[in-house]
């Protein structure tokens, strides 16, 4: 059997640990490199279990080191997944320099690395929330659709997504780019609108619901999401962009409804709050591509994965009070003793 050795970026995150759990599961001819620098966003907990896995090693680094990171990886990487970046709108209102730093330059730097050890195969995990907002009655976006990001995490992605094309149409770096709707599962960090309410829910505070409440997302289950990246990995064509969608088009306040009603909890905790600026009304994604050329369907309807979800959260309280109490970064230390790498 031959093998294959990954560099996951941003693994620690949300995606990235659901998409090395199922990796390591999908697949016995693959090893994982996880980088991650351990931001805020960042937690070993999403991963444990596999610490002493043998096709799994952990290399706590940032990827705007550059050139630094080649002697530090512990095996050279056949292929990258490049999931590391700052992911949350609001922060990014606040304060937008940590996204132009991770999410352009960063990107940058991996591509020059991917490009300096030859890899085979890269691919850039991007969003739709680069094409902008949609209207009530406008089409799904396609590929092909122009880049209109409006926060400034969109346009950091624009911005790397560009910084890839540019990478393969100059020098024929094999990268591929995915664009993905709003995922929800297991791991996601308790800022994001779904752990957000859940988890406010289960400790009796207000859920703070942005404006009208009507804006519109397509949700997509996270291991729908790495099924999908792995089909653009081992079956996507070099320099292409595949949209993937959840086929799951749902107002806000639908979701948090329907995350008051599992919960047996009232809607009287709903607190309509200030819109957040240059909110997108709409994200719905043409899948059309992905579906003919790879295959892919999502596999979990939103009504059963929403269901699972908030059932994880329930089973899994520890996880989430000690990320809102800061606990979960001593994880780190503890685990692995400080060292840069566990394999
Ligand atoms: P996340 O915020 O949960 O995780 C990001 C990870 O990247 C963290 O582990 C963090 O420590 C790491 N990281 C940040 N800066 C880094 C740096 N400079 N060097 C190394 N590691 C660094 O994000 P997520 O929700 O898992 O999103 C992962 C990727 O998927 C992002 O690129 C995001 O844009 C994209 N995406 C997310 C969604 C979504 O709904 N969450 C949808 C589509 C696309
Ligand atoms: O579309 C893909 C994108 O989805 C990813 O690229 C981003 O990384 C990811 O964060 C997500 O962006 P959103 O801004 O859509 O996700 P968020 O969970 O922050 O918000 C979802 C919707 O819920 C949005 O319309 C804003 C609203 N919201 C969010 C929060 C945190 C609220 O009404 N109240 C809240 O407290």
């Amino acid at each position: 059997m031959s093998k294959t050795t990954i560099l996951v970026t941003g693994g620690a995150g949300f995606i990235g640990s659901n998409y090395i759990r199922w990796l390591l599961e999908a697949d016995p001819a693959v090893s994982v490199i996880n980088l991650d620098a351990l931001t805020y966003a960042g937690n070993l907990e999403n991963l444990a279990g596999l610490e002493n896995h043998p096709r799994y090693g952990f290399l706590r680094g940032d990827i705007c080191d550059g050139s630094k990171l080649d002697a530090q990886l512990p095996a050279r990487p056949d292929e990258i997944v490049h999931f590391a970046a700052e992911s949350h709108v609001d922060r990014s209102i606040e304060d937008p320099s940590a996204f132009l730093r991770t999410n352009v330059l960063g990107t940058q730097a991996i591509l020059d690395l991917g490009r300096r050890l030859k890899v085979r195969r890269m691919v850039h995990v991007s969003t739709d929330e680069v094409y902008g907002s949609l209207g009530p009655k406008d089409a799904a976006f396609t590929e092909s659709h122009s880049l209109r990001p409006n926060s400034p995490y969109a346009a950091s992605k624009a911005s790397s997504d560009l910084l890839a094309r540019a990478a393969f149409k100059t020098h024929h770096f094999p990268v591929v780019i995915t664009r993905c709707s709003n995922n929800y599962g297991p791991y996601q960090f308790p800022e994001k609108l779904i752990p957000l309410m859940i988890a406010n829910a289960l400790e009796g505070k207000s859920l703070p619901v942005y404006g009208d409440g009507k804006n519109v997302r397509d949700w997509i289950h996270v291991q729908d999401h790495a099924r999908a990246v792995d089909l653009v990995r081992t079956r996507g064509q070099d320099g292409e962009v595949y949209n993937i969608g959840g086929r799951s088009e749902r107002e806000n306040i639908e979701v948090v409804s329907i995350i008051l009603r599992s919960l047996g909890k009232p809607d009287s905790l709903i607190r309509y709050v200030q819109d957040r600026p240059g909110h997108d009304r709409r994200y719905a994604i043409d899948d059309t591509k992905i579906h003919a050329q790879l295959g892919f369907v999502p596999a979990v309807s939103f009504e059963e994965g929403l269901k699972a979800t908030v059932r994880w959260y329930q089973d899994h309280r520890t996880w989430w009070e000690r990320v809102r109490s800061g606990d979960y970064q001593a994880y780190y230390a503890r685990m692995y003793g400080g060292r840069l790498s566990s394999s």
